[in-house]
C-alpha cells in the first residue's frame, strides 16, 4: 500500500495551499498518492484539473482518516485535530509557541507532528524552510501595503515644475522578511535603512544599496537567532534609533525573537515624532508588535502617523506563496518515503529537529520549556520519556 498525503481545506482565513500539481508529480514518483479535499485548493486559484492524478473527498474528516500523513498550511481545526489517530503523522506551521493545552492533547492522541517553525536553520534545510519562503513574500508585502498607504512617492520624481525627493524607509530587523522589505523598497527607489542587533547584517543591508543604522547594541543568541536585549540594551537602543524614526516617511519593522514575545523597539513617543502622514507597517504585531500601540488586523493612529499591523501576510498572495510552501513540505517529506513506504530516520537532525509531538509527548525541549511543560528526554530506543526535575532543557534559542 502506497502512502497516502492528505490535504484537509485550510481554515478559514488561510487561502494557501499546502499542495501544487507539481508536488502531486513529485510524491507519484516516489509511491505516495494525494488525497485532497474539495474546494481545499480554490482560494489560492489552484482547480483541480491542474492538480492532476489525486484522490478527492467531500469532507475532511474523509480526508484524515484515508491518510498517514496530513499537509497543513497551519494548524488544523479543534475538530480535525481530533480527528486525528496515533501514528499519523502531521506537517505543518502549527504555532508551536501557541498553546500548551493543544500540544498536549495533539501529544496525547499519539500524533507525531512536525511543526515546521521548528525546522534547524542548517544549509541542508534550506529547501524545506518555510520561514523563509513565507517570510520573503510577507517582507515583500509590507512595502507594498505601505507604499499604498503612503501619501508620497517612493521614488524620484523629476516633473516639468521640478523634482520630487525620494521617500525615506526605515527597516528595523533585517532577517528574511526585512532584507525583502529592503529590497523590494529600493527597488520601488526610495532611499532605505535597515538596522538589527545581529551584526553579520550590516554587510547584509549594505549589499542590498541600503544603508545601516549602528545603535552599538549586538544581541546575537543561540542558532543564529538574536537574543532578548536587556534593559539597557534596550534603553541604548532606543536613544539610537529615535533620529532615524523621526527622519522616516515609512517605518516597517519586522523583528521577532522565537518562542517570545516579539520585542518592543518603537515606543509610542517615537511614532509621534515622526512627520505627519507617516506611515508605520508592524510586521510583528501579531507576536504583540514591535511598536507600542500596535493592534494586530487594524489601522490606528498613533500622533500624525498610520500604523498598521497586518496579519497573515503571505495569504495575500497565495498562488506564489502555495508553490513555495507545497515544495518545501515536498523536500521535507520525501525522505520519509522509501519506495512509497513509510520509512523514518530519527537520526537525521532535520526529522528529530522539526518533531514537535511524538510517543504521546510534546518532545522539542525549547517549546516544553516555553510551554511551561516538563522536559522531555531521548532514550536509549529513540522514544522520549518525560522527567519533571530533569534540567536538560535548553534555554529558548534567543
Ligand atoms: P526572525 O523572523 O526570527 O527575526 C527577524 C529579525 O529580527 C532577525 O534578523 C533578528 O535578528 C531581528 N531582531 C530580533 N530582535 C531584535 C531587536 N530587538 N532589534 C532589532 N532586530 C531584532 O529571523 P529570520 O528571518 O527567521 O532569520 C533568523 C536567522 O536564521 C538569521 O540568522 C538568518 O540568517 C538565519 N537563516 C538561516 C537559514 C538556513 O541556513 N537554513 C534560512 C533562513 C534564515
Amino acid at each position: 500500500m502506497s502512502v497516502v498525503i492528505g490535504v484537509p481545506a485550510s481554515a478559514e482565513h488561510e487561502t494557501r495551499s499546502p499542495i501544487i500539481g507539481d508536488v502531486v508529480k513529485k510524491l507519484a514518483a516516489l509511491g505516495a498518492r494525494v488525497l485532497v479535499q474539495r474546494g481545499a485548493t480554490d482560494r489560492a486559484f489552484i482547480t483541480p484539473e491542474s492538480l492532476g492524478e489525486v484522490d478527492w473527498a467531500d469532507t475532511s474528516a474523509e480526508v484524515i482518516a484515508g491518510s498517514d500523513i496530513v499537509w497543513t498550511v497551519g494548524p488544523l481545526s479543534a475538530s480535525d485535530e481530533e480527528a486525528l489517530r496515533p501514528g499519523q503523522i502531521l506537517v505543518g506551521m502549527l504555532a508551536p509557541w501557541s498553546d500548551a493545552a493543544r500540544a498536549v492533547s495533539l501529544a496525547e492522541r499519539g500524533v507525531t507532528a512536525f511543526a515546521l517553525e521548528l525546522l534547524p536553520r542548517i544549509s541542508r534545510a534550506q529547501s524545506m524552510d518555510v520561514l523563509t519562503s513565507q517570510g520573503s513574500a510577507s517582507g515583500y508585502q509590507c512595502v507594498l501595503l505601505a507604499a499604498a498607504r503612503a501619501p508620497k512617492f517612493f521614488p524620484m520624481i523629476t516633473y516639468a515644475a521640478g523634482t520630487i525627493r525620494p521617500s525615506r524607509v526605515l527597516v528595523i530587523g533585517a532577517g528574511v522578511a526585512g532584507l525583502q522589505a529592503i529590497a523590494t523598497a529600493k527597488r520601488l527607489g526610495a532611499m532605505v535603512q535597515g538596522y538589527d542587533v545581529r551584526p553579520e547584517t550590516r554587510e547584509q543591508v549594505e549589499s542590498l544599496g541600503a544603508k545601516f543604522v549602528d545603535t552599538g547594541v549586538h544581541a546575537v543568541g543561540e542558532g543564529g537567532y538574536a537574543r532578548e536585549l536587556t534593559d539597557d540594551e534596550r534603553t541604548q537602543q532606543a536613544a539610537a534609533l529615535a533620529k532615524a524614526v523621526a527622519e522616516a516617511d515609512v517605518l516597517i519593522t519586522t523583528a521577532a525573537v522565537p518562542g517570545r514575545r516579539a520585542p518592543q523597539i518603537i515606543t509610542r513617543s517615537m511614532v509621534e515624532a515622526m512627520k505627519p502622514g507617516s506611515v508605520v507597517i508592524d510586521m510583528a504585531a501579531e507576536g504583540g508588535g514591535n511598536v507600542e500601540g500596535t493592534v494586530a488586523g487594524k489601522d490606528v493612529r498613533i500622533g500624525g502617523a498610520r500604523v498598521a499591523g497586518p496579519v497573515n501576510l503571505p495569504a495575500r498572495m497565495p498562488v506564489h506563496c502555495s508553490e513555495m510552501f507545497a515544495k518545501n513540505l515536498f523536500n521535507f517529506t520525501a525522505p520519509m518515503i522509501t519506495d512509497g513506504a513509510l520509512a523514518l530516520d530519527w537520526s537525521d537532525e532535520v526529522i528529530a529537529g522539526t518533531a514537535f509531538t511524538r510517543d504521546g509527548q510534546v518532545v522539542h525541549p525549547v517549546v516544553a520549556q516555553v510551554l511551561g511543560l516538563s522536559a522531555p528526554r531521548p532514550t536509549a530506543s529513540g522514544a522520549a520519556e518525560t522527567d519533571a526535575d530533569s534540567t536538560d532543557a535548553e534555554e529558548p534559542s534567543a
